[in-house]
């Protein structure tokens, strides 16, 4: 998998200093309140283990699954729910956790979707933030690092599947995707 990476943008060390920060945050801000919080399958799901271990008050957990991709790099517009949450939803205070804000379309859709199940609040966070890719108005509210607009894997994140497992982030070789 090394070979297939242009070059490292956050190592090991400093995913785990940056998601223990936000990990203090959110336990701050939510203290006392009902809190689930929501990781989106696949992508989410290292990190989402990372920032949950990092938070000192009570909270759910629960998943979604959806889709937007397929194999490519680029995002269609259209999301599907391929897994729903099995939490009632209603009054209780909604974080959503994701690898990635791109074009912002899958946050956007689940943001207004747990708002019509009458959620108390919904907040995003992601570990990374792509703002040049943006397709909405969405912005992220706990977000770990910014990234420049390229192709990016490790922690979560894969290409058709691939590299999630990679315990940093990096950049994918464009020759990787553009056979
Ligand atoms: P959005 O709807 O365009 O914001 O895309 C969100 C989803 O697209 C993320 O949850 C990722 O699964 C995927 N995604 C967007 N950019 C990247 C990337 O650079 N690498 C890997 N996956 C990405
Ligand atoms: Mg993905």
């Amino acid at each position: 998998m090394k070979n297939d990476i242009e070059r490292i943008l956050f190592t090991e060390e400093q995913l785990d200093k940056r998601i223990a920060e936000l990990g203090e945050v959110i336990s701050r801000d939510y203290a006392g309140k009902k809190v689930v919080a929501v990781g989106i399958l696949k992508g989410a799901v290292v990190f989402f283990a990372d920032v949950m271990r990092k938070i000192t008050i009570p909270i759910k957990f629960d998943f979604m699954a959806v889709s937007s991709y397929g194999r490519g790099t680029k995002s269609t517009g259209t999301v599907k729910i391929l897994k729903d949450v099995d939490t009632d939803i209603a009054g209780k205070h909604v974080i959503i956790v994701e690898d990635i804000i791109d074009s912002g379309l899958t946050l956007k859709y689940l943001k207004e979707n747990f708002e019509h199940r009458k959620a108390a609040s919904v907040k995003l966070c992601a570990l990374l933030d792509k703002p040049e890719g943006r397709r909405t108005d969405i912005t992220g509210d706990y977000i770990g690092f910014n990234v420049p607009n390229e192709f990016i894997v490790g922690y979560g994140l894969d290409y058709a599947g691939k590299y999630r497992n990679l315990p940093y982030i990096g950049v994918l070789k464009k020759e990787v995707y553009e056979k």
